[in-house]
């Protein structure tokens, strides 16, 4: 094992296999959960247990092949590392080796061909604000339309295929049964894929993950099951950490601070391990101009004095701002490395530097979210950064602010930004 490992992640990655049957392992952002599930794997096969009876699952694509990489460093190979939906897809293809069907990697693009075709006298209109301002009889008829869709096209989306495989015969799934299953980033699993994980009814399951960074309940996630682990999977054990190796002391007090209000948080606190570096920064414009916000942040970001030289990861809400950002940037010919993502796409990762943009009315908390969810995200997106943070905030046109933005004042370093072409900004 690595020597650095601490006691209390000892107790995790010795103890699942020594004394639990399933274990939960629940602690807060960068505490080395991820970590400590790879050191329990390599831990159990140097106990003799078979690589080929070990399901890693993980909850990106991304994430599945940094395990990868972590585990051939240590040269481990296990019998399953990938997302539950590659998971499914595989036992799905296994079982139906001869039928033909597609899957939908981006139900968005039959969205929004199905809304076309629907709507199409509103053809001037971009799909998905179609989408976005649909009443609850056309949001059902839509999604009629999409169910017929894929039944048509022989062809299953991600959830799909997790409840097909929940809703086999436990028979047919034998040679996916009694594994010893090691799960990452619990707190997002949905309903379907808990029932999926039961079907396969692992020997040892261990799970890990975050009440606070549960961020997918738009799309099914429930995190009820989070706090149900152990009467789901009985004979379970649960353990925490406590302390955060990622962040430099003051992102761990904001993370702490912010989130602390929030009533989705349980009530442990991180607890450092790094020392103090320059608090949090926050950036407040005049003007509500979303392509000003853009130009500012991504000149300044560079070019203001005692800028930090490390490269920066810049973390938005939507999509929508993803691409406007790069738009600009490409526009622009900028060199930067500028690597702009979501938040949610951000999940589990960390940076040296984060960038986050766009803390206004319009985007953050997004205003059809929830707003709990909405603290959470806030919380994961503080929580990737390792020792700069950056926030840039703006207010809407009529001069409203974000809701985040007192709570961030109170723990940040402010600085005012004025636009040079929006004179009419307050
Ligand atoms: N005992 C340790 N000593 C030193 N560094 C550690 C230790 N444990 C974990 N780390 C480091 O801390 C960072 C965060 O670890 P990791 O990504 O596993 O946290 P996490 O709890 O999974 O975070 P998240 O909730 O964001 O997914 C990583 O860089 C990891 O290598
Ligand atoms: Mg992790």
């Amino acid at each position: 094992m690595s020597s650095d490992a601490t006691p209390e992640q000892i107790a995790a990655i010795k103890g699942f296999w020594d004394r639990n049957t399933h274990l939960l392992l629940s602690a807060g952002a960068g505490s080395g959960k991820t970590y400590t599930l790879i050191q329990s794997v390599s831990y159990g096969i140097r106990k003799g247990y078979s690589e080929s009876d070990i399901f890693l699952i993980t909850f990106t694509r991304k994430a599945a092949s940094e395990m990868r990489e972590r585990l051939r460093k240590n040269s481990i190979s296990t019998g399953f590392a990938g997302t539950i939906h590659s998971l499914a897809y595989k036992i799905i293809r296994q079982m139906n080796p001869g039928k033909k069907f597609s899957i939908i990697t981006n139900p968005e693009t039959i969205f929004k061909q199905l809304i076309m075709e629907k709507f199409s006298r509103f053809s001037h209109i971009p799909p998905e604000y179609i989408l976005r301002g649909l009443d609850e009889k056309n949001a059902i008829d839509f999604l009629e339309a999409y169910k017929s869709h894929k039944e048509k096209n022989n062809a299953l989306d991600f959830e799909d295929m997790v409840s097909v495989v929940a809703q086999r015969d436990s028979s047919l799934l034998k040679d996916y049964q009694n594994k010893i299953i090691f799960i990452d980033e619990y707190q997002d699993t949905s309903p379907d894929q808990v029932a999926m994980l039961k079907k396969l009814n692992p020997q040892k399951l261990f799970a890990v993950g975050d009440a606070k960074q549960s961020i997918y309940q738009f799309r099914g996630a429930n995190l009820e099951n989070f706090f149900r682990f152990n009467e789901e999977f009985p004979d379970s054990g649960r353990l925490k950490l406590t302390a955060n190796f990622r962040s430099q002391k003051r992102i761990v007090s904001f993370a702490n601070a912010f989130i602390k209000r929030s009533s989705s948080a349980d009530k442990i606190r991180l607890v450092a391990t790094k020392k103090n570096m320059e608090k949090p920064i926050i950036f407040h414009a005049n003007t509500s101009v979303l392509q000003e916000n853009i130009r500012m942040m991504l000149d300044h970001g560079e070019n203001r004095p005692k800028a930090p030289t490390l490269p920066a990861t810049i973390l938005v809400r939507t999509n929508y701002l993803v691409k406007s950002i790069e738009t600009r940037i490409r526009e622009k010919k900028l060199e930067e490395r500028f690597s702009v993502m979501t938040i949610h796409k951000a999940k589990g990762l960390e940076f040296d530097r984060v960038i986050l943009f766009g803390v206004s009315p319009r985007f953050f908390p997004h205003p059809n979210g929830y707003p709990e969810e909405e603290d959470r995200i806030f919380y994961v997106a503080v929580t990737r950064a390792k020792e700069h943070l950056e926030i840039y905030a703006w207010p809407d046109e009529n001069g409203k602010e974000s809701r985040f933005l007192s709570v961030i004042t109170r723990f940040a370093r402010n600085q005012y930004l004025s636009s040079t072409t929006d004179k009419k900004g307050k």
